[in-house]
């Protein structure tokens, strides 16, 4: 059945778990999630961008959708709007049936220009009140994270929270972060806590913390009704660079959040945890291997089958990994 974000990262607190948040651009990805979770018994966030509902196309996408609850009645499933960029976004991703939108007002509307905090509030909490009216949960961003633009976040020097994160600035205030929530009225806060988006996360093998730990902490202890959402949350694990790097694939070396740190997250009140590079390296590995090995193949489900595959697997180790497993 569809729940909101509210309804489940309550039950995530509640309980001291992490659940992540898988994107979803096609049937594919959302049959391999929803395999996951059948698999490992676990609630379940997808995430559209707004780059995923027009490759998909919006009455696609929310048929999907509605397809995938359908078979899939036991597991609970939050379709979330990820971050959408202005009001028109978020209430027409409402009246295709998304239980929770992201408004993303860190940034201006292009996507890419970082807003200042008073753009930021005024958008948010209007989005805020329309989301709410509907039954709608809603997650803001405050703080300055990785690029989304390019799909390649600023490459940090991979030296733990201290190093990494030299310049504070980027990271979330916790007195503003207060102020906001009180402001906007959020159901979860996606913060900068020293992740960004993409695969290039770390140009070397973070020897230790990756995560600001103490902004979180303080941040959950102020804000304990609020969900925190931890963004560019790929691991980028080194067996997916190597297939993909093995079958034509030209990925420069690189590392991403290692997962003992999202379980640390977790363990300070992280709570939605997203995914999305993890699963697009997962499924092109596999099509590189299948099409470099059957040069003579051409029926895309010959390869979309391993792809979505390995897209499970990867999945159903998040779930257990993040303590999602048995909660559906
Ligand atoms: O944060 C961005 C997600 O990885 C979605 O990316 O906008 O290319 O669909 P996208
Ligand atoms: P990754 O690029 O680390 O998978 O992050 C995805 C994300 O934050 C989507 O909002
Ligand atoms: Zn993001």
């Amino acid at each position: 059945a569809r729940i909101t974000l509210r309804q489940l990262l309550d039950h995530a607190a509640e309980y001291g778990y992490g659940v992540p948040a898988f994107n979803i651009n096609n049937m594919e990805q959302g049959l391999a999630i929803m395999a996951a979770a059948a698999a490992t018994d676990s609630p379940v966030i997808l995430q559209a961008s707004r780059g995923a509902r027009s490759y998909a196309n919006d009455v696609v996408l929310a048929k999907l959708i509605d397809g995938l609850v359908e078979i899939y009645p036991q597991i609970p499933v939050c379709m979330h709007l990820d971050h959408g960029n202005n009001e028109a976004t978020c209430a027409t991703a409402i009246q295709y049936g998304f239980t929770s939108v992201m408004m993303d007002g860190s940034l201006k509307a292009d996507g890419k220009t970082p807003a200042d905090y008073a753009y930021n509030v005024e958008i948010t909490r209007k989005v805020s009140e329309m989301a709410h009216w509907a039954g709608v949960s809603v997650e803001g961003e405050l703080g300055v994270l990785g690029s989304l633009e390019s799909g390649e976040g600023e490459a940090e020097d991979g030296h733990g929270a201290e190093g990494v994160l030299s310049h504070d600035q980027l990271l979330t205030d916790p007195d503003e972060a207060v102020k906001f929530v009180e402001a906007t009225k959020v159901d979860a806060l996606a913060v900068a806590m020293g992740t960004s988006h993409g695969a290039y996360k770390f140009t070397r093998k973070p020897d230790g913390a990756v995560l600001a730990m103490n902004v979180i902490e303080e941040i959950n202890r102020r804000l304990p009704n609020t969900h925190l959402v931890m963004h560019g949350s790929s691991s980028v694990p080194q067996d997916l660079q190597d297939i993909i790097n093995q079958y034509g694939g030209e990925m420069k070396p690189t590392w991403g959040v290692p997962v003992e740190e999202i379980q640390r997250g977790i363990k300070h009140g992280v709570r939605k945890i997203n995914i999305d590079t993890d699963n697009r390296m997962a499924m092109t590995g596999q099509i590189r291997k299948i099409l470099s090995e059957n040069k003579a193949e051409f029926d895309p489900r010959k390869y979309l089958k391993p792809a979505m595959e390995a897209m499970t697997k990867l999945c159903q180790q998040r779930f257990e990994e993040f303590g999602t497993a048995g909660n559906a």
